[in-house]
């Protein structure tokens, strides 16, 4: 008869074992009965980057990357994309339900009053130099924020939690736009409680001196729609690194801080920016075929292409390519590089190289196009990542707290280094006879 389990036979000792089966899924933890000696630790599982190791049972997204398919607590994100609004999603997103009416307001409203930074932010920001990154800058301040909430280190208090999590998702655009505006040089422009939460952060990256700042209804909307397709991603690098420093119970401000240092590498949040650069370097339709020919020999990645879960278009892309030409309709100019990117992905698309490693356009191929419509430095393009992402992570981290199962993250290792040597001293030391082997570095961007 079939049973939930997995029997497993040790060839070094012919015992057998059998261990659960629950949701497709063994206990790494019930291999370590497997031994040859009683001494013996026991069997361990070697996972490098994770490529199979659910590190946590999670009800928020679900991703099928085989299907292309992305789910925020259910809903496909293509129908939140249409129908819902940024700060909807990431009330689903930390409640697990879309609010009804009167929830979406009280919640509206308190994030909105929770948008203004202490003073003092804006002396620190000050104090950064006059060409520093934007992300750089997030990253610092918002762990700095750690600072001014020492309430928030009470983290199993609900009502605290409740609290820091309104104010990270309130305060991450407004540092943010401060961000940009020191890399700009211009004057900080405090947050305007009537406007929406979009609006507001364009509000406070772009305004100069207009009486009436107006930005066009479908530009806010089109942002708004970039945030909730980036609001969540399940286990990705960051959420991984907001759980893994939220286990050791420090705050959620200091947690967002390294979620979003993991955020902002080229192979992450930082993609996009290196998808412009990369566009910008190819130039024209011309100098494609001979990208493509380096790509394929090893001479660097095709930024934007590729994704450890999705082996299918990216349901993300798919929305994000079609707001590319609203936006671009809008604002009256198609990039040039917009012909690039789209000759890029059709000669990729039925590349055998691309085809047959299923490389495709992931988020990021076609976001940095429409905020390079917008006027947004390539910069910014991981800040703007990072704004819609912090209510991924906080509802990430509040599920990781309340999930019984957890413990502080603590990876196993296999030691390869020496075994037990005698120390020393300065006097007798030599330099080895060979310099030491370092592994080959890896591709630049790898
Ligand atoms: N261009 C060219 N070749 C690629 C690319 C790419 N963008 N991505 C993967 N490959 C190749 C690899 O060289 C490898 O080939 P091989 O089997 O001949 O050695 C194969 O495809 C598998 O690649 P891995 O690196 O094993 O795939 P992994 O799942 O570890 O990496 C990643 C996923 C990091 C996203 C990768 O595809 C990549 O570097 N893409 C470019 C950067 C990028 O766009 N990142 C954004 C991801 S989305 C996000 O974070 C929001």
């Amino acid at each position: 008869m079939a049973k939930d389990t997995l029997s497993i036979t040790d060839n070094r000792t012919g015992k057998t074992y059998e261990v659960a089966i629950t949701d497709d899924t063994i206990r790494a933890n019930d291999l370590r009965q497997i031994k040859v000696q009683e001494s013996d630790f026991g069997l361990m599982t070697y996972d490098a980057g994770f490529l199979n190791t659910a590190s946590c049972r999670s009800s928020i997204t679900y991703i099928d990357g085989d299907k292309g398919i992305l789910r925020y607590r259910g809903y496909p994100v293509d129908q939140l994309a249409e129908n819902a609004t940024y700060l909807e999603v990431a009330y689903l997103l930390i409640n697990g339900e879309l609010p009804t009416k009167s929830e979406l307001d009280q919640f509206v409203s308190n994030v909105t009053h929770h948008t203004f930074v202490h003073e003092n932010v804006r002396t620190f920001i000050d104090g950064f130099r006059y060409d520093a990154h934007p992300m750089g800058m997030l990253v610092a301040t918002v762990g700095a924020l750690s600072t001014f909430y020492p309430e928030a280190k009470h983290v199993l208090d609900g009502d605290i939690r409740r609290a820091q999590m309104v104010r990270l998702i309130a305060k991450m655009p407004t540092l943010a736009a401060w961000s940009y505006r020191h890399s700009m040089g211009m004057p900080f422009v405090y947050p305007n409680n009537e406007m929406s939460y979009s609006e507001n952060f364009l509000y406070m990256m772009k305004r100069i001196a207009e009486p009436k700042f107006e930005v066009h209804p479908e530009i806010v909307r089109a942002l708004d729609v970039l945030f909730i397709l980036h609001a969540d991603h399940e286990q990705n690098c960051s959420t991984n690194v907001m759980r893994g420093i939220g286990s050791s119970r420090a705050d959620p401000y200091v947690a967002v801080a390294g979620a979003a240092a993991a955020l902002y590498g080229p192979l992450h949040g930082g993609a996009n920016e290196a998808v412009l650069r990369m566009l910008r370097e190819i130039g024209s339709v011309t100098n494609i075929p001979a990208f493509v020919k380096e790509v394929k020999g090893g001479g660097g990645r095709l930024m934007g292409f590729g994704h450890r879960v999705y082996k299918n278009y990216d349901p993300r892309a798919k929305v994000i390519k079609r707001l590319a030409d609203q936006v671009m309709d809008l604002v009256g100019k198609k990039s040039p590089l917009l012909p690039v990117a789209m000759e890029l992905e059709r000669i990729a698309l039925s590349d055998d190289y691309f085809v047959s490693r299923k490389l495709y356009p992931n988020v990021d191929f076609y976001s940095g196009l429409i905020y390079e419509a917008l006027q947004i430095p390539a910069d910014m393009f991981p800040v703007l990542f990072a704004i819609p992402r912090t209510s991924g992570w906080l509802a990430q981290w509040e599920e990781m707290l309340l999930d019984k199962d957890q413990k502080i993250a603590r990876p196993r290792q296999i030691y390869t280094g020496y075994d037990e040597r005698k120390f020393v001293p300065i006097s007798d030391r030599r330099p080895p006879a060979a310099p030491a082997s370092h592994s080959k570095p890896r591709a630049e961007t790898d």
